[in-house]
């Protein structure tokens, strides 16, 4: 395991460099170095695990057989756009929700002399994408398909963006709209098809596989990828910023957590009023007095009970599956999310 990981920051080094020589722009000295420490900065630093996904989805689907050389490389560089689109996403997500770290360091538009250059980045790394795949699966059987994954990724990952921030004017307006089939969608789209589904699907395809034909396997990732956003959620307010890495910003930006949702469930009049006055203000005061109330509600408790019954709904279901060697692939991701702590 620490093997792979060396080997899939190997290949990170590799990926860089050409693209830091990419004959498509004329690079001086000072660009190669400001895209060089904006790659240094944003990609590699995370847990990896939707990198890593790719590789150890693609062994498992291989039934233990050994991959060539060429197979890890491959493997590596979709792991690696897999990561280059979480790393765009955040840069200019961070933006949007005013958070201040991620991954343990401030965020990149926070930086001095990057403010909303950072935008910018975000694209670069966006672009960065369709440039690795080209260079490396142009002429492969499957390089359509992947673009169009990819495509289609990003598609309902900025939709999902885009109803996760319009849902505030909506929340600013009359809190109580906030449900969980509202939180549903918007995490559906925002965070499950790029951070489960995509990182199979790459797997899939690269083993040679239709991916109209593993239609029920997409429904099983896209339920692990709420249940991890609910995690998201629940950390976001207690989970350990030394821990994750971030400090949450979701009750200051009124967002419509599950946490929220949950608690308009759950809460009396007197305590939605504590809600409306409290929720979405950029006031530590106001943050304490929502978490005072998540505790009261013992949000904490029911977040557990959820954490075990989606395991045992998401495990049923993956043990319908009729081939083995996919349900081990979806097992392992299982695993690797419950009970996160980061
Ligand atoms: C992020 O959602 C989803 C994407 C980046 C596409 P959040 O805004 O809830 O995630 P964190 O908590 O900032 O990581
Ligand atoms: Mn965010
Ligand atoms: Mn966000």
């Amino acid at each position: 395991m620490a093997d792979i990981k060396s080997k899939f920051l190997e290949v990170y080094s590799i990926l860089k460099s050409e693209l830091l020589n990419d004959s498509a722009f004329e690079f001086t000295d000072d660009s190669r170095q400001w895209v060089e420490r904006m790659l240094d900065y944003n990609v590699p630093k995370g847990k990896l695990n939707r990198g890593l996904s790719v590789i150890d989805s693609y062994k498992l689907l291989k039934l233990g057989q050994e991959l060539t050389d060429d197979e890890v490389f491959l493997a590596c560089a979709l792991g690696w756009c897999v990561e280059w689109l979480q790393a765009y996403f955040l840069v200019l997500d961070d933006i949007m929700d005013g958070s201040h770290t991620r991954r343990g360091q401030p965020c990149w538009f926070r930086l001095p002399n990057v403010g909303m250059i950072a935008a910018n980045d975000g694209l670069i790394l966006r672009n960065h994408i369709p440039r690795i795949l080209k260079k490396h699966f142009k002429g492969k059987p499957y390089y359509a398909d992947l673009l169009d994954l990819f495509n289609e990724v990003e598609f309902q990952t900025t939709h999902g963006q885009m109803i996760d921030l319009i849902t505030t004017l909506v929340g600013e307006k009359e809190l109580s709209k906030y449900s969980l089939p509202l939180h549903r969608r918007i995490v559906q789209y925002k965070t499950a098809y790029y951070s489960f589904y995509l990182p199979v699907a790459c797997a899939l395809l690269m083993f040679g596989e239709n991916l109209d034909d593993h239609v029920n396997v997409k429904d099983v990732l896209i339920e692990m990828g709420v249940y991890f956003q609910v995690q998201d959620d629940y950390l976001d307010c207690f989970g350990d910023p030394e821990v994750i890495g971030k400090i949450g910003t979701d009750i200051e930006d009124f967002k419509c957590s599950w946490l929220v949702a949950k608690a308009i469930e759950l809460c009396n009049d007197d305590q939605k009023k504590i809600l409306y006055e409290n929720y979405g203000k950029d006031n530590p005061a106001c943050v304490a007095k929502v978490k005072e109330l998540y505790e009261v509600l013992k949000l904490q408790d029911v977040y557990s009970e959820y954490e075990k019954s989606s395991y045992t709904r998401i495990t049923n279901s993956i043990e319908t599956h009729p081939r083995k060697e996919v349900q081990a692939v979806l097992k392992s991701f299982l695993a690797k999310i419950y009970k996160r702590q980061k």
